[in-house]
């Protein structure tokens, strides 16, 4: 009798055990892993009115669900209305540089439960067809968010668009500014391959980066090839500083950020005044992919698509020694200027 009774028991308590586990992961999963560590999350007041610093739980849950179904625009009037939802001109903008790493970072930033992204490249200052279609325009392109989030978006075009950073400055002087930069030379030929891709994927031919890269007639650097010009970073962020001063900027390591990206995306939060909520746990490297790739929770993870990472055509090694010579008193001007220094050759 007394065995029957323990027996009994025993299987109480494993069907307790067990509703008690399954309700725990289901919501793991629901809730995200950023979520469950932290739901609370103070914001600088510079990013929202004092005494509402706190996102709601509900808050993040949007983030992943439905937000998403409101950015596609599957959302009622009156939905928005309900959830305080708001299409907030961004407080940071990733101006560049274009294969910096710029997709990478907003989508790493995007793990933060305070930052929603805006997924497409709106090319708002940099396009003058856009541009005249005026400020409400450029926000009613920004995604749903509450008002204690911060949207961030990027276009890569601006970083080297002369008219850019005066009409950023019209819009808010204030603005932060984050500025993505690759060693120099990697950086060329990694622009090179994607607009050598395009080509390909047209049936067109194209010239080898050597080609392009170096000035026939003087067997100099080719200082009219786009790829190299955008690749002279301190000459772009020169024409910024007449409009920001320095300590609005922040120059994140493109190179790091493939390799070790979790201290970068740390860096990026201190400068946007956000508590740390990036972890590693959201971050995990893919040996198939050969990049790291983003955790959101249990459920959802997704890794950059594969226009990402392409493999870069051989280079002949005295152009690229050439290229290296070319860029080294530009960045070393460079690291004067922002006070952070790379190991570039
Ligand atoms: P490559 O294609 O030359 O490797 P952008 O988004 O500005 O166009 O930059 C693209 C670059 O982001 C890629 O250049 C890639 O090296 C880099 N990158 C950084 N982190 C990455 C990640 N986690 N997944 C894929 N690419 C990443």
């Amino acid at each position: 009798m007394l065995f029957k009774q323990q027996a009994l028991l025993r299987q109480k308590l494993f069907v307790l055990g067990s509703l008690a586990i399954g309700s725990l992961l289901y919501l793991v999963a629901r809730v995200g892993s950023l979520d469950r560590l932290q739901p609370l999350c103070p914001i600088d007041g510079r990013f929202g009115p004092r005494g509402q610093e706190e996102i709601p739980l509900r808050a993040l849950q949007f983030k992943r669900g439905l937000l998403h179904e409101f950015r596609k625009g599957n959302a009622t009037k009156e939905q928005i209305r309900l959830h305080n939802l708001v299409q907030q001109l961004p407080k940071a903008i990733i101006i560049g540089v274009r294969k910096g790493g710029t997709r990478a970072l907003l989508e790493m930033l995007n793990l933060h439960p305070a930052v929603v992204k805006a997924s497409q490249e709106i090319h708002f200052f940099d396009n003058d067809e856009n541009y005249a279609k005026g400020i409400e325009w450029y926000r009613k392109k920004m995604p749903f968010s509450y008002p204690h989030q911060i949207t961030i978006e990027k276009s890569p075009a601006y970083f080297i668009t002369e008219e850019v950073p005066e009409r950023i400055y019209k819009m808010n002087s204030s603005i932060k500014l984050l500025i993505i930069v690759r060693e120099p030379t990697t950086r060329a030929i990694s622009d090179y391959t994607q607009v050598l891709e395009g080509k390909e994927r047209k049936n067109k031919t194209y010239y080898k980066f050597e080609k392009l890269a170096i000035d026939p007639n003087t067997c100099e650097v080719n200082t009219k090839y786009k790829a190299v010009r955008t690749s002279i970073y301190t000459k772009h962020l020169e024409r910024w500083l007449k409009y920001f001063p320095i300590e609005q900027f922040h120059i994140v390591d493109g190179d790091r950020l493939i390799t070790e990206p979790l201290p970068e995306l740390q860096l990026v939060e201190k400068f946007l005044n956000l508590p740390p909520r990036i972890s590693q746990y959201n971050l995990y490297f893919n040996a198939t992919r050969g990049f790291y790739c983003l955790r959101f929770n249990i459920v959802f993870n997704k890794c950059l698509a594969g226009s990402k990472g392409r493999i870069h055509p051989e280079v002949d090694t005295s152009v690229i020694t050439k290229l290296r010579r070319f860029f080294h008193p530009f960045n070393q001007k460079f690291y004067q200027i922002t006070g952070r220094t790379f190991n570039w050759p």
